[in-house]
């Protein structure tokens, strides 16, 4: 289940046009539904509560960060699925907007109801690895007054330029991971969804 020529070319035109983009019915509803699936199989203990930073300096900061993830596998099929379809994506976006990205790691993450994701980037320029950055919403119909909604600031010095993404089934944001604080609120409900991201290789530590 391959990335459709339409879904390819929107992400290539929000990437050029404004480093980011909201696209709904980003995926083959088959696909979604195994990924739902598949999520909502996984055992209790196959999640843990996220972190926040990277190897050394990773610390858990529940008030900040609240949510708890499983990382996908290429072992079990339906994750497989999502590894290939954000593949061929990868393959496109280095084609056709020459970003050199080398692979693709991702995980679901579930928010209980009121769990939330401060503000935050995903990398930090010079020591970034992560590129683009890509969450996929697996949630059920999903009503405005639901809450937990992402706030994108695609302008990180006008705190009041946040654009709200509400995490509506099927629906795909991605965006440059460098350039774009963001934060994920509260919801009233489970919320469920694929957090990504391209990279390159680790700057290596000479
Ligand atoms: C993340 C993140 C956004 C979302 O996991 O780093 O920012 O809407 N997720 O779930
Ligand atoms: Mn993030």
């Amino acid at each position: 289940m391959n990335p459709s020529t339409a879904t390819l070319e929107a992400i290539c035109q929000g990437l050029t046009d404004r480093g980011w983009l909201v696209l709904d019915d980003a995926v083959a509803p088959a696909l979604l539904q195994a990924l739902r699936a598949r999520l909502h199989k996984l055992p209790d203990h196959a999640f843990h509560r996220a972190g926040v930073g990277r190897q050394g300096d990773h610390s858990l900061q529940p008030d900040y960060r609240s949510d708890r993830i499983h990382w996908l596998e290429a072992a079990a099929p339906a994750e497989q699925d999502w590894l290939s379809w954000a593949d061929a994506v990868r393959q496109h976006v280095n084609q056709h907007l020459f970003m050199g990205l080398q692979s693709y790691e991702a995980h679901f993450a579930h928010y209980a109801p009121g769990q939330r994701y401060g503000r935050h980037v995903d990398a930090f320029r010079g020591q970034a690895n992560r590129i683009l950055s890509s969450v996929l919403y697996l949630n059920e119909a999903w009503a405005d007054d639901d809450g937990g909604e992402l706030l994108i600031y695609p302008d990180a010095s006008a705190p009041d330029s946040a654009m709200r993404v509400s995490p509506k089934p099927g629906r795909l944001v991605m965006f440059l991971s460098e350039d774009m604080p963001h934060e994920v609120l509260p919801a009233h409900r489970d919320r469920y969804s694929i957090a990504g991201w391209f990279r390159v290789r680790a700057a290596s530590a000479w």
